[in-house]
């Protein structure tokens, strides 16, 4: 069970061709950065299509806890009255980040340069997953950290009265690390430098630029190095949330997989460092195109269309590809079932540590379902069954992770026979409206009572 939700069990049963238009939710990424940097804005910052799912929702309580104005005005369109860089007030109350990684690392960092004390903790999933990636160098910054045994929430920051800026390698390919420093950097006198290797997904980067920060990013023969000057004075800005490339994903692997099918999915958000899993399809021999490419927000957008594919190949999946596709991976694997030979996905380790092991959980569901999944700590392989060749019938563990609950809904709609899912629930942190949206374009979903 989530922390805000009941056990929703699911089934999907195998159906006709998929066709319509699929309307999918505000980027999830986008949308608490949105929420975090209109909070320390001075002013109000206007955002439509912003995801209203539980994760985001969690970050909107976050920030008027922190005192910042946060208003629903319906219908995606919310404003926020932003404290200014400096300006959070401690909170009274334990922060509850519910599911969301982002949601708490982020935070963390936006808070941890100011000389006040936060408490967070999440649900089951979340308070499992490691914060020490955020902690160690919020530390360099002058704050302090006290949690569980592994670096686990709940925890309680205690935000630096003196922050100094810092210079920090990341040493995971994670962009909420990047992110939790760059923030934590806003308040800190003098110029906080952060360097990573592998590019992660750069929205903060971009969203601090557009809100009027001096951020510099250069590509250099160690990598991206991002320097931030801080306490600038934020200026409040008008957002429209792109929709998420990362919820695009279902409906748009879906139709490549049910016979027949059809979909076009608008106003999708194709920045580089999230668009992976798009290129990898292709390459497999999806039909996918890109329609009505532009500009939207300063994020490059555009209309996808799927059709069922049924001459998949696997491939080799190059690492490197890695992080811009890194929560796509168990729907990739859904794909890969249903397409010829085996598809090779190395260089993956931080599926590990999502909302849940991602690599056994997938495994673990394939294998029931009649699929062949070999594994290492940093790698997986799936053997393809080729079209509509997956045998389906059992019902997998989505382990409070949404895109795992995801993943196996769409394997059921492909599938000889029904797959069903123990909890859908989590589906509502990211795509509150998957059931509504897929069954519009044909899916089969039913719930059944816990
Ligand atoms: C996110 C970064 C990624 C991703 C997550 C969203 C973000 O996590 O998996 O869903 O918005 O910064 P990591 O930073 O742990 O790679």
């Amino acid at each position: 069970m989530s922390s805000h939700g009941s056990v929703i069990p699911m089934r999907s049963t195998p159906c006709g061709p998929l066709s319509g238009v699929a309307e999918v939710p505000g980027d999830k990424s986008i949308s608490h950065r949105s929420l975090i940097l209109g909070a320390l804005a001075v002013g109000e910052t206007r955002i439509s299509g912003l995801l209203e799912g539980q994760d985001v929702l969690d970050t909107a309580a976050a920030m008027r806890a922190f005192g910042a104005e946060v208003v629903d005005h319906g219908g995606g369109n919310w404003s926020v009255h932003g404290v200014g860089v400096g300006g959070f007030a401690e909170p009274d109350q334990v922060i509850d980040c519910g599911n969301s990684g982002t949601g708490v690392r982020l935070i963390m960092g936006a808070m941890a340069t100011s000389p006040i004390v936060a408490t967070f903790t999440g649900d089951a999933s979340l308070n499992k997953r490691p914060m020490a990636r955020v902690t160690d160098p919020l530390a360099l910054f002058g704050a302090r950290a006290v949690g569980r045994s592994g670096g686990r929430l709940p925890m309680t920051i205690v935000g630096a009265a003196d922050p100094v800026p810092v210079r920090y390698e990341v040493p995971v390919p994670s962009a909420q690390v990047k992110s939790a420093v760059l923030l934590a950097g806003l308040n800190a006198p003098g110029r906080t430098v952060v360097i990573e290797r592998e590019a992660t997904r750069d929205h903060t980067e971009r969203m601090l630029a557009g809100f009027g920060a001096e951020i510099a990013v250069e590509e250099t023969g160690e990598g991206r190095v991002i320097t931030l000057t801080g306490q600038p004075e934020l200026k409040p800005q008008v957002i429209a949330v792109p929709r998420d490339p990362s919820s695009a994903a279902f409906p748009v692997c879906a139709a490549l997989i049910v016979p027949g099918s059809d979909v076009l999915v608008p106003g999708i958000g194709l920045n580089p460092t999230r668009a992976g899993l798009f290129t990898t399809l292709r390459e497999m021999g999806a039909d996918l195109t890109y329609e009505n490419q532009r500009e939207e927000g300063g994020e490059p957008v555009a209309d996808l269309r799927a059709r069922y594919s049924p001459d998949m190949e696997g491939i080799e999946v190059p690492p490197e590809r890695a992080a811009s596709m890194i929560d796509e991976y168990p729907i990739l694997s859904v794909v890969a079932a249903n397409a010829r030979g085996r598809t090779m996905m190395r260089g993956v380790k931080e599926l590990r540590v999502k909302e849940s092991d991602r690599i056994d959980a997938m495994a673990t569901g394939l294998r029931a379902n009649g699929v062949e999944v070999e594994e290492g700590e940093d790698w997986w392989a799936v053997t393809g069954r080729g079209a509509g060749g997956v045998p389906g019938g059992a019902v997998c563990a989505s382990h409070l992770d949404h895109r795992i609950a995801m993943s196996f809904l769409v394997l059921g709609m492909a599938a000889k026979a029904p797959v069903s899912v123990d909890d859908g629930g989590p589906i509502a942190t990211s795509f509150p409206i998957f059931e509504g949206l897929m069954g519009g374009l044909g899916a089969r979903i039913e719930r059944a009572e816990a």
